[in-house]
């Protein structure tokens, strides 16, 4: 390899952090039956920011709770850092997600009577450990997400778009290796939705982490490496924006293979 050139680019293999094969998830629920996902399989390598797109009901959601643990699959595996979440305790997944797993979902999920800062710590406060332990880390966190001046403010002082900035600190607290997002700025105007996926794609960047991103936004996704499109449970395609903002390339993308 040359002086300057980028491991990742020039053929050296990153190692697979998600890799879900020919997964089936099946809702029965009073006889309907409905095929959330439907024979799916994905791999996703370490560092890669991944968007999920696809219709409402196409399985998105179903994909990151999978991935996560959250809720098993009818058949097929969902190997996590090399780990087969169906083979672990419940106990042993739950503390997996925790320390290896970083969530976010369109709601902001924060606690209305700690600041911003107890809620960045709250996941280790809830392991038991002392706050002055942290202080740095949360600290560090809150500038990554540009917080640093909000620290003090309660969720109900803080505009939506800092408020899904602390939950994004917060899940990034135990230095999770994959960080899964539920359409992140479903609440969110179109300013603050920038700012967010700006900071996910730097997240990728400068923190080395996978991410998985559900969105309906193709001008969120642009901010991808790679665009991952579901329909009825299925992958229908696959888009390539690698992280270049492109709105129009995913939206004609997305129209092409979704119609
Ligand atoms: N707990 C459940 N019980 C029964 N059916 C479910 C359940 N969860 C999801 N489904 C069904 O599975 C399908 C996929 O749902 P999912 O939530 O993954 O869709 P989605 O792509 O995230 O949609 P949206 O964009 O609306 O969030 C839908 O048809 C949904 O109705
Ligand atoms: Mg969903």
């Amino acid at each position: 390899m040359q002086a300057g050139q980028d491991a990742s680019q020039e053929g050296s293999p990153r190692a697979v952090v998600v890799d879900v094969r020919e997964v089936y998830k099946i809702y029965d629920t009073a006889g309907h039956v409905v095929k959330a996902l439907d024979g799916l399989s994905l791999t996703v390598e370490a560092g890669r920011f991944i968007a999920i797109m696809g219709a409402s009901g196409s399985g998105k959601s179903t994909l990151l709770h999978l991935v996560g643990g959250l809720t098993p699959p009818t058949s097929g595996e969902v190997i996590v850092e090399n780990k087969n979440l169906a083979q672990m305790s419940d106990r042993a997944r739950t503390i997996f997600r925790r320390r290896r797993l970083g969530i976010v979902f369109q709601e902001y999920n924060l606690l209305p009577t700690l600041t911003a800062r107890e809620n960045v710590a709250l996941p280790m406060l809830v392991d038991g450990k002392p706050m002055r332990d942290y202080e740095q880390r949360v600290a560090e966190l809150l500038a990554t997400v540009r917080l640093e001046n909000r620290a003090d403010h309660r969720p109900d002082a803080l505009s939506g778009g800092e408020q899904q900035r602390v939950a994004i600190a917060r899940a990034l607290l135990n230095d999770p290796a994959i960080l899964l997002a539920d359409e992140p700025t479903g609440n969110l105007d179109s300013k603050q939705s920038r700012e967010i996926w700006q900071l996910m794609r730097q997240i990728a960047d400068e923190k080395n982490k996978t991410i998985l991103m559900v969105t309906h936004e193709a001008q969120g996704a642009a901010f991808a490496d790679e665009v991952i499109i579901l329909r009825d449970g299925r992958m229908i395609g696959t888009l390539e924006p690698k992280g270049s903002a492109d709105a129009a390339l995913v939206a004609a993308g997305y129209q092409e293979l979704a119609g």
